[in-house]
């Protein structure tokens, strides 16, 4: 009974995503069936993935569990449900499920001292494309959007122009939300343009898909810093790109995808960390000028002398360490990524890694001091990935189009992996602590076994209930406590006795049984059969 209604609903949810889909992502997740185990409540409808944790037994102890949420944007033929969710690896309990669609880089931060989460949403268009249009949202505690940030197709430098005779209503790119410490966040945009490609082959009357980033005020919405890779082409040549035509450059439809920005960062007050996958480059942005004050490319090195191993290629969520404090004194800094190696059309030779570099600015040499990968599990990540320290000197790696991610200790040992499909994706992937603590009221549901009512009871977001304490009664305005049960997962099932006619009601309780919001009621007359 149960096994078929979950069935009929995600039947029904495919025939919606049909329907609905207008991006290539998800029109692509409706085609195939859903493979991989997802789960179903009475509550809600919602259908997170089950996670499959693998662990090395090796490591045991305080090693053997960070702490923190799972924040991934599954996307992709096996995603039950596509959109941000804060899910935990213990017991793969659902924490979090946010509004369906298509999202990237789902992270927590800081915003004015408050914690927020934000996530970027829109139409994107997948690999080897892999750009996108859309707006970053930013939530509060309660999950209450407080700000959305977007570019507007006419902005003061110029219109966007996409090349498909579309318009869109914010040209942000799925690629980045890096929220700095002064109320801004750095984003990645893409713009079509008219470019002479002779010098890689391509027509002198051609087309490419410049590479753009921006710094934009989070309340006020204003652009306050602008940087765009072809406008540099003199320091940046497009015939530097790893990335050949591959057919493209004849259509602004088809533009040449030379630079695909990635990753944008702050770094002290006046420079930026600029990942290119296609150039295989990390590149320090003067903001003065937007000179490039110095580039790290992972197959000759670029201003660098790589040391063994150093290299990398098709990079991803590049950043410095520390790099809030990095002053031109700074002459040892670290910087790490995750070191696809891999790309749409290069794949299987090198596998993919966690990579940790020293770069010495003053002897410009880069040196490995960390390459973290499961030599049991050999993983071939052509797209997405992110690198993520955690304080406990662990590094969480999130592979991106594999849907796996692996946490390595201080030693570089591997300590575990978690898969949430086989056939998905998670652009970033990170683990944090989070406190969330919704407006919203609890959700019931409940079915009758005759002379007993099964309550199921959940709160999408809810990290501090306990406990769930029942109340029933003949009138909805004088309901009686009946018992507590302790919570056990992301919902929690009891049953009491049934009254003939009346009333159910259920209340999230914190620790120390602290009491918090209501359920709506329900009435008990008419309830559905278990
Ligand atoms: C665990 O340790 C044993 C004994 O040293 C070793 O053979 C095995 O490969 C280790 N397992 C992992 C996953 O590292
Ligand atoms: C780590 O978490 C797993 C799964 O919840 C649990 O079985 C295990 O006992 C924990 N290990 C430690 C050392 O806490
Ligand atoms: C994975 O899903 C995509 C659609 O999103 C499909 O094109 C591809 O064939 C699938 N791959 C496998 C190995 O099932
Ligand atoms: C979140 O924002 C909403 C709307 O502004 C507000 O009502 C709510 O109190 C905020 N929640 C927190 C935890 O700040
Ligand atoms: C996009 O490219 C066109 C053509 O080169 C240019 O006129 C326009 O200013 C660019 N838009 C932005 C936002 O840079
Ligand atoms: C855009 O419009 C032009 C002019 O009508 C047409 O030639 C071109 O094929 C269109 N491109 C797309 C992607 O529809
Ligand atoms: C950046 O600016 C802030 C505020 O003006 C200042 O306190 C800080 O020292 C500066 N950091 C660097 C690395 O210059
Ligand atoms: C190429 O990449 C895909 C992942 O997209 C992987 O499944 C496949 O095994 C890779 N091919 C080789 C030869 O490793
Ligand atoms: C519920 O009713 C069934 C059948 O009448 C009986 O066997 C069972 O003991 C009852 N359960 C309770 C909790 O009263």
């Amino acid at each position: 009974m149960a096994q078929s209604s979950s069935t009929r609903r995600s039947w029904l949810r495919f025939l919606t995503l049909g329907l609905a889909a207008i991006d290539c992502v998800s029109a692509a997740s409706a085609k195939s069936p859903k493979k991989w185990p997802y789960q179903t409540f009475r509550s809600v409808d919602y259908h997170p993935p089950e996670l499959k944790v693998t662990r090395n037994a090796n490591v045991t102890g305080l090693d053997a569990n960070s702490t923190g949420y799972l924040f991934i944007t599954p996307t992709g033929a096996d995603a039950a449900d596509q959109g941000p969710i804060i899910i935990s690896d213990h017991d793969s309990e659902l924490i979090w499920q946010g509004p369906t669609g298509t999202s990237f880089g789902f992270q927590a931060h800081t915003l004015e001292g408050r914690p927020v989460i934000s996530y970027w949403t829109g139409t994107a268009f997948q690999d080897p494309r892999g750009f996108g249009y859309g707006v970053i949202k930013v939530l509060n505690q309660s999950y209450e959007q407080i700000h959305e940030v977007s570019l507007p197709r006419v902005t003061e430098d110029g219109a966007f122009y996409s090349g498909d005779n579309m318009t869109y209503s914010s040209y942000i790119d799925i690629h980045e939300n890096f929220f700095t410490d002064r109320g801004t966040v750095l984003v990645t945009a893409t713009n079509v343009t008219k470019a002479d490609l002779t010098s890689v082959g391509g027509p002198q009357e051609g087309w490419l898909r410049d590479s753009l980033f921006y710094e934009i005020d989070i309340k006020t919405n204003k652009v306050v810093y602008r940087w765009s890779s072809f406008e540099h082409r003199d320091e940046i040549p497009i015939d530097q790109s790893v990335e050949t035509l591959h057919g493209e450059g004849s259509q602004p439809d088809d533009a040449y995808n030379y630079f695909h920005m990635n990753a944008v960062s702050l770094v002290g007050n006046d420079s930026y960390l600029v990942s290119s996958r296609y150039y295989c480059t990390i590149f320090l942005i003067n903001a003065k000028d937007g000179s490039v004050i110095w580039r790290l490319q992972g197959k000759n090195g670029g201003d660098f002398k790589l040391g063994p191993d150093a290299g990398f290629c098709y990079q991803h969520n590049a950043r410095l360490v520390n790099a809030r404090f990095i002053g031109q004194g700074s002459e040892r800094i670290r910087l790490h990524m995750h070191d696809n190696a891999n790309s749409y059309y290069q794949n299987g030779t090198t596998p993919t890694s966690g990579l940790l570099l020293e770069l010495n600015l003053k002897t410009k040499e880069a040196n490995t001091i960390k390459r973290l990968r499961n030599p049991n599990d050999l993983i071939y990540a052509i797209s997405q990935g992110s690198y993520q320290p955690l304080r406990n000197g662990h590094v969480v790696v999130d592979h991106g189009e594999v849907p796996k991610i692996e946490e390595f200790d201080p030693s570089g040992r591997w300590v575990k992996t978690v898969q949430f499909a086989a056939n998905s994706s998670s652009y970033r992937g990170f683990r944090q602590e989070w406190v969330g603590k919704p407006n919203t009221a609890p959700s019931l549901a409940a079915c009758s076994t005759g002379n007993s009512t099964n309550l199921y009871m959940s709160w999408n977001g809810a990290t501090e209930t306990a406990s769930w304490a029942i109340y029933s009664g003949e009138h909805q305005k004088e309901l009686q406590y009946v018992k507590s049960v302790q919570k056990t997962g992301f919902e929690t099932s009891a049953t009491v006795t049934a009254p003939a006619s009346g009333f159910v009601q259920v209340e999230a309780r914190g620790r120390q049984g602290r009491r918090g919001k209501r359920s709506a009621t329900l009435s008990v007359l008419g309830l559905p059969s278990c």
